[in-house]
C-alpha cells in the first residue's frame, strides 16, 4: 500500500523520489516554460525543527501519509489542522528535507495579511526616490521597474520550474475573511499578473525581479505562471471555518500529536540515538499526564528533555522528574 508513496515520512532524504511523481491530472497540468533560477538549499529553519539526527522511525501516521501523497499526486494544496504542537508547520519542512526541494518558502498569516503580500511588493517610493536622484539608468525610469519588484513567498513558489518549491502558508485561520477566497483563485490558476510589469510589456517583455530568497529571476510579459505546482502546506488551529470552495480544492488532513513510535522517533531526531530509552521516565510522565484531557504540546517535552539534561546532571531521579513536571504544564492550565 505504501509503494506509491513519493513522500515516505521516514526522515531520510531521497531527492530523486519527486521525479517519480506521475504526470498531473489534466485539470491540474500547468505548462509554463521553465525559467532558470537558483533554489537555495535547506536552511536552519528546517534543521531547527526537524532535529539534527535523522529519525529512525516514520514520524507521520499512515492516514496523514496517504493524504500528503494524494495532495502531491493531485497537485492540490494541503490544509493541515491539528492541536498546537501537533507538527503542522514541521510537515512542510519535513517534505522539503526528504524530497530535496530546497528552502521552505514561509508565509506567516496574521489578520492584516493580504493576498498581495504573498504575491509581490512594489516599492513605488524607493523608485521615486531613485528617479529624483537620477539613478534610473540609461533607460530612464520606466525601464528599471523590476528593481523595485520583489516576489513574496507565494509569488516565488509560482515561478515556472521543473521541480516544485515547498510553500508554508502558516496559520491561515488567523487571516482576514477575504484571504482564503483570494488565495483560492491564484492556486487554482497557478498564475498571477504584476500590473506594473504588464504595463511596460510591449517595450520590455522580460524583466528581472527579486525572489523571496533574494535571487534574481526573469518575469515574462508581466505574468508569473507555474510549471510544477508547488507543494502547498496551509496550516490551521481551527480558529475558524473555511469557505467550502476552498475546502473542495484542498486535500484536508488532521494531524494527531505524535505518540509512541512517532514520539520516540521525534525525541531521537532532536537528542540523538538512545535518547528515548535514556529519558523514558520523562516521556512517560508527558504521555501519562494526558489522562486529564489537557493539552500538552510536543515542544514542552522537548524543552523538558533539554533542561533536565543540563540543569540536574548528577541529581536524583526525583529532582529530574519534578523539573520536567514543572515545565510540562497543560497549555490551558489556569484557564480552567
Ligand atoms: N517530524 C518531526 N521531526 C522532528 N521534530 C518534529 C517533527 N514534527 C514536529 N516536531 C517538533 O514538534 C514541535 C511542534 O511542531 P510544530 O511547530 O510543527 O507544531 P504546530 O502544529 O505547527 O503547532 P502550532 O499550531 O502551535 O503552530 C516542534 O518543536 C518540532 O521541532
Ligand atoms: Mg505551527
Amino acid at each position: 500500500m505504501t509503494g506509491w508513496f513519493v513522500y515516505q515520512g521516514s526522515g531520510a532524504p531521497d531527492p530523486g523520489r519527486i521525479d517519480s511523481l506521475p504526470e498531473p491530472p489534466p485539470w491540474r497540468a500547468f505548462d509554463a516554460e521553465p525559467t532558470p533560477y537558483d533554489v537555495p538549499e535547506i536552511d536552519s529553519a528546517t534543521t531547527r525543527r526537524l532535529g539534527s539526527s535523522a529519525p529512525l522511525l516514520p514520524v507521520q501516521d499512515s492516514k496523514a501519509l496517504q493524504l500528503v501523497n494524494a495532495a502531491l499526486y493531485l497537485r492540490r494544496p494541503m490544509l493541515v489542522t491539528g492541536d498546537p504542537g501537533a507538527g503542522k508547520s514541521t510537515l512542510a519542512h519535513s517534505l522539503a528535507y526528504e524530497l530535496g526541494l530546497g528552502r521552505v518558502l514561509e508565509w506567516p498569516v496574521v489578520s492584516r495579511t493580504e493576498l498581495k503580500d504573498g504575491l509581490y511588493t512594489y516599492d513605488a517610493i524607493g523608485r521615486l526616490h531613485d528617479a529624483q536622484l537620477d539613478r534610473g539608468g540609461a533607460d530612464g525610469i520606466s525601464e528599471d521597474v523590476g528593481r523595485y519588484v520583489k516576489l513574496g513567498p507565494l509569488g516565488t513558489a509560482l515561478i515556472a520550474a521543473d521541480r516544485p518549491r515547498v510553500l508554508l502558508v502558516d496559520e491561515l485561520d488567523k487571516s482576514d475573511i477575504d484571504l482564503p477566497n483570494d488565495l483560492l483563485n491564484v492556486l487554482e490558476e497557478g498564475r498571477f499578473a504584476i500590473p506594473e510589469l504588464e504595463r511596460i510589456a510591449d517595450r520590455r517583455a522580460e524583466v528581472d525581479v527579486l525572489t523571496d530568497d533574494g535571487r534574481r529571476v526573469k518575469v515574462k510579459n508581466g505574468v508569473v505562471r507555474c510549471k510544477a505546482f508547488p507543494v502547498v502546506v496551509m496550516t490551521s488551529n481551527r480558529e475558524r471555518e473555511f469557505p467550502l470552495p476552498l475546502l473542495r480544492r484542498c486535500v484536508t488532513l488532521d494531524l494527531q500529536a505524535p505518540r509512541e513510535q512517532r514520539l520516540a522517533a521525534l525525541v531521537q531526531a532532536h537528542f540523538g540515538e538512545g535518547s528515548y530509552e535514556a529519558n523514558r521516565d520523562i516521556v512517560e510522565l508527558f504521555t501519562a499526564a494526558e489522562a486529564d484531557g489537557a493539552l500538552r504540546p510536543t515542544d514542552q517535552l522537548l524543552n523538558a528533555l533539554f533542561l533536565t539534561q543540563h540543569a540536574v546532571r548528577g541529581q536524583s531521579e526525583r529532582q529530574r522528574e519534578d523539573l520536567a513536571d514543572l515545565l510540562m504544564q497543560p497549555l490551558d492550565h489556569g484557564l480552567r
